[in-house]
């Protein structure tokens, strides 16, 4: 990574020829304090900063946002708290930078945690710095964004310090799919400061320099004994592979804080607004040829789903989320026709595309992500059935797949399903069917929508024929196609309207775009309520 020079936002240079001496000395001392800002409290720390290969945080604020934006707000803030040597160390920002900027023209709210002062820790006044900014966000309605790196709660500050964080809990929560909010981690994330990133919408980390956890290593070594680096217990691997936690793992910091940039197209400044149309070159009735011959009609050989999504959507251009965890599913965020939608797919590539645990919460959290922001959703559905054994059922998969079918049942905004080779019990219900709410569904024609696959109700139904069959094998195929071809097909589900039409795979993109446009001023009312109760 090329560690740029620190770049600077100056104020703008003082006319002062008709200032009284007073005033003079008063503009002096302002602009005296802009080095400070710029240098930091101690010029080391910038140095100790890149040493550890990380960028200081207004290089990071530079990086991200459009050039010369960045407005601060409190820069000559300083903390009063005064025990343990704290009264001689008062640096200006009290270590968090914070203000607003645009991304793309857009306006953005952020704050960064400045690791040379106090390590980042959080006391009072860094605390109500952040308070103050999420507020604004809130009531200006734009996105907010965290640049974590910091030491957690300022161990001088006490109390005074633990408070702060709930101040951050309560805006999160308080502001949750009211804007969007995305936490950047950037180097230490540990003890409840981790919890403000976990409630936020999207979490990105880098490689080597993010940790997050609940207790750290020496913790975990001294109560059980366990022995573990910061990185393997909490780096950016762990998180987005493993736990779920964050949304993507980057080699660097300019990667990461220009992906943000990019996820940041996708998403409205808030949940007043229809997300940004994209303009696109790519024809809404492109024929999508390629989709004919991709899916084998063999429903146990696999293909990449991700090729499907990449055919169907403009420029064959998408963003996926949590693409190292629970790749039994695709969530992803693209446009079809210049729309911003959101994407949830089975993926056959992986334990056969069934649903999980892990699977079943990272679906249900995009849909309600994407329902809280205004986002289509479009599912495209090849699912044999929820994934069976012990250890899904003894850690709750009756739990975690009911959060699934919540978040769909809940959805209010456009919402249509595609059928695309095979759809069978509980799972074809969750995956977005008519019967939950879907708006429109539409299926390809070879496809097979079931209880269960044919074999297997072969075997439930002809239990006692193939018993005493002469040749149990034939009479088995035998009744599996007579179950295929009377039941088990999309002309079965759109003679009962639960298909709304079967169509060629060559026009998914064109009937997509089109349902889409028809639906884009969909208006829903839900039941009075104060909120359901989710399963947790
Ligand atoms: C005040 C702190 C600090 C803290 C570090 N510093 N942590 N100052 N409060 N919590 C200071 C150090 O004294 C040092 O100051 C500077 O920050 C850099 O710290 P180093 O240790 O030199 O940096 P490094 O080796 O990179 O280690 C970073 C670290 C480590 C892993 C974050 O500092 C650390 O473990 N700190 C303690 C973390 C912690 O326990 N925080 C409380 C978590 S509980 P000088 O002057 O030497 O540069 C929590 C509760 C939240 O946050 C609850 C919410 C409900």
């Amino acid at each position: 990574m090329t560690l740029t020079p620190e770049h600077t936002h100056r104020i703008a240079p003082v006319d002062d020829r008709a200032a009284t001496p007073d005033m003079r000395s008063l503009i002096d001392r302002r602009q005296r304090l802009q080095h400070d800002l710029e240098t930091g409290a101690d010029p080391r720390a910038a140095t100790r900063q890149h040493a550890g290969g990380k960028l200081t945080v207004r290089e990071r604020i530079d990086l991200l946002l459009d050039q010369d934006s960045f407005v601060e707000v409190e820069p000559l803030r300083r903390h009063r708290a005064s025990g343990f040597g704290l009264d001689k160390t008062r640096p200006h920002t009290d270590g968090v930078v914070t203000g607003w900027g645009t991304v793309d023209g857009r306006t953005v709210f952020l704050y960064g945690h400045d690791f040379r002062i106090f390590g980042g820790s959080l006391g009072e006044a860094h605390a109500e710095k952040i308070h103050k900014i999420m507020d604004m966000a809130a009531s200006v309605g734009a996105p907010l964004i965290s640049l974590c790196d910091g030491a957690g709660a300022r161990i001088q500050e006490g109390v005074t310090a633990l408070a702060g964080y709930g101040g951050i809990f309560r805006r999160n929560v308080d502001y949750s799919g009211v804007i969007p909010q995305i936490s950047v981690i950037l180097g230490p994330c540990a003890g409840g400061a981790a919890y403000s990133a976990a409630l936020t919408d999207f979490v990105f980390m880098v490689r080597g320099i993010s940790q997050m956890y609940v207790t750290g290593p020496d913790v975990i070594t001294a109560v059980t004994g366990e022995r573990i680096t910061h990185e393997q217990l909490g780096g950016a691997d762990v998180h987005a592979g493993t736990s779920g936690v964050a949304h993507h793992a980057y080699d660097d910091e300019q990667q990461c804080l220009e992906d943000l940039r990019h996820l940041l197209t996708y998403l409205p400044s808030n949940n007043r607004e229809l997300p940004p149309q994209r303009p696109t070159r790519d024809p809404v009735h492109r024929v999508n040829t390629a989709l004919v011959d991709l899916v084998p009609t063999d429903p146990s050989h696999p293909y990449d789903m991700r090729t499907l999504i990449a055919e169907i959507v403009d420029d064959h251009a998408f963003f996926e989320l949590n693409e190292a965890w629970a790749t039994n599913v695709v969530c992803a965020l693209a446009h079809i026709g210049g729309q911003p939608v959101g994407i949830i797919a089975n993926q056959p590539t992986v334990l056969a595309g069934t649903l999980d645990i892990d699977a079943s919460q990272k679906a249900a959290r995009f849909v309600t992500f994407c329902d809280a922001f205004n986002i289509a959703l479009i599912t495209v559905v090849d699912v044999p059935g929820f994934l069976p054994g012990v250890v899904q059922e003894h850690n709750g998969i009756i739990r975690h797949g009911a959060k699934l079918l919540y978040a769909y049942c809940e959805a209010s905004v456009p919402r249509i399903q595609l059928i695309v080779r095979k759809a069978y019990g509980g799972a074809y219900i969750v995956m977005d069917s008519r019967a939950v709410g879907a708006d429109l569904s539409f299926a390809w024609p070879g496809n097979e929508i079931a209880v269960m696959g044919a074999e297997a109700a072969a075997n439930v139904i002809f239990r006692r024929e193939l018993a005493t069959a002469e040749d149990p094998d034939a009479s088995r195929a035998h009744s599996a196609a007579r179950y295929r071809e009377e039941l088990a097909h999309p002309y079965y589900a759109a003679e009962r309207g639960l298909v709304d039409d079967v169509i060629d795979p060559a026009s998914t993109r064109h009937t997509l775009a089109r349902a889409l446009n028809m639906l884009r001023s969909k208006h829903a009312t839900l039941p009075e309520r104060k909120h359901g109760i989710r399963p947790m």
